[in-house]
């Protein structure tokens, strides 16, 4: 029986932190052993807001470098650049045309970036989630293991799939957004607002590339206050956030017994956020070390970018000639 189809991929805009390891990253290491997977650095998403030039290749080789560092096989999965797959700006430019105006007007990420940039309201900004579609799509993708805040890219992807199907003919299956836990995840920042993001919010944010010092002093920075003082109280959100954290990368007993301590309000902040950030030192440190001997090897990881991208355009190759001659594109 073949395997279920799945795509997922990463902006090269930043360092990657704990929010893209366990929204996205630890699903793509587990569905790497039973599913049919194609993993991509989004380098052509990254260029919606201009970065560097001579900055562009060093972002793409680390984020191909902490993933395989997180537990990525490229041996296993298609590993690759966005931009190595010429299929997939011709798919964007199929499905621009079942895009409106109106829809991606509305869609809630891009009236932040109208909001934080207004001087860069561009049109790549507007069509960002028609590109989400073709990354997905070029593959007939099923699954996307995503974070949360992606899940609506993920959904209008499937509008977009509909459309074309109902307007043209069946040809992609309605891809959905994908976590292992019940939930898409939100890994929240550690100042109490938001979430931990590659571009905002660097001090409440850890970054797999953070050294050991700068993982404790952000976490010791983290917002607690003096602590409950009723039995069982409700907790503030900052301090939810302290004990999701730990949930992510201590042990179930660890969190257990900072849980009773808050309940009968004998919990010290100081101490947990102390063992928090040893249990991220021990999390992130291996992870890290791997990147940096990863990257230093330069010539290795163009080897994997050029199999991946090797692996990924047989699959695009067949989906976009499917399409072509389903709009009518097939004239000789
Ligand atoms: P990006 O690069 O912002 O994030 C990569 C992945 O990490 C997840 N993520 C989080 N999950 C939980 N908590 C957080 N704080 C957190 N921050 C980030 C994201 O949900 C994402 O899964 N548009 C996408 C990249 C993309 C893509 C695609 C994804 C381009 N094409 C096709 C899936 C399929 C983005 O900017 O993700």
């Amino acid at each position: 029986m073949s395997k279920e189809i799945v795509v997922s991929g990463i902006r090269s805009t930043g360092y990657l932190h704990l929010g893209n390891y366990f929204g996205a990253m630890k699903n793509y290491v587990k569905m790497q052993e039973d599913y049919d997977c194609y993993f991509f650095v989004a380098d052509y998403h990254s260029l919606t807001t201009h970065p560097d030039p001579k900055d562009l290749k060093a972002n793409v080789f680390r984020v191909v470098a902490e993933n395989i560092a997180s537990g990525l096989d490229p041996e296993k999965v298609a590993l690759y650049a966005q931009s190595d797959i010429p299929e997939i700006p011709e798919l964007y430019l199929l499905m621009n045309m079942l895009a409106y105006k109106g829809e991606l007007e509305k869609v809630p990420t891009f009236k932040d970036k109208v909001r934080t940039q207004p001087d860069n309201v561009n049109a790549g900004l507007l069509t960002y989630p028609v590109l989400m579609a073709a990354d997905v799509l070029i593959h007939k993708a099923v699954k996307v293991p995503v974070g949360k805040d992606q899940e609506q890219h993920v959904e209008m992807a499937r509008n977009f799939a509909n459309r074309f199907n109902h307007r043209y003919g069946d040809l992609f299956p309605e891809p959905q957004p994908f976590n292992f836990g019940s939930e898409l995840v939100k890994v929240p920042s550690l100042d109490g607002t938001g979430k931990m993001s590659k571009s905002e919010n660097g001090n409440a944010t850890l970054y797999l590339a953070d050294d050991d010092d700068l993982i404790r002093k952000k976490v010791m920075k983290a917002k607690t206050d003096s602590g409950p003082t009723e039995p069982n109280s409700e907790m503030p959100d900052y301090v939810q956030n302290i004990f999701q954290l730990m949930h992510l990368v201590s042990k179930p007993g660890t969190v257990d017994t900072y849980r009773g301590m808050y309940n009968d309000c004998t919990i010290r902040y100081g101490d947990m956020k102390k063992q928090l950030a040893e249990d991220m030192v021990a999390f992130i440190a291996p992870i890290r070390q791997k990147a940096i001997d990863l990257q230093n090897d330069e010539d290795g990881l163009r080897k994997i970018l050029k199999a991946g991208a090797e692996k990924a355009r047989e699959s695009a190759s067949k989906t976009i000639t499917e399409a072509r001659k389903l709009i009518g594109i097939n004239y000789y």
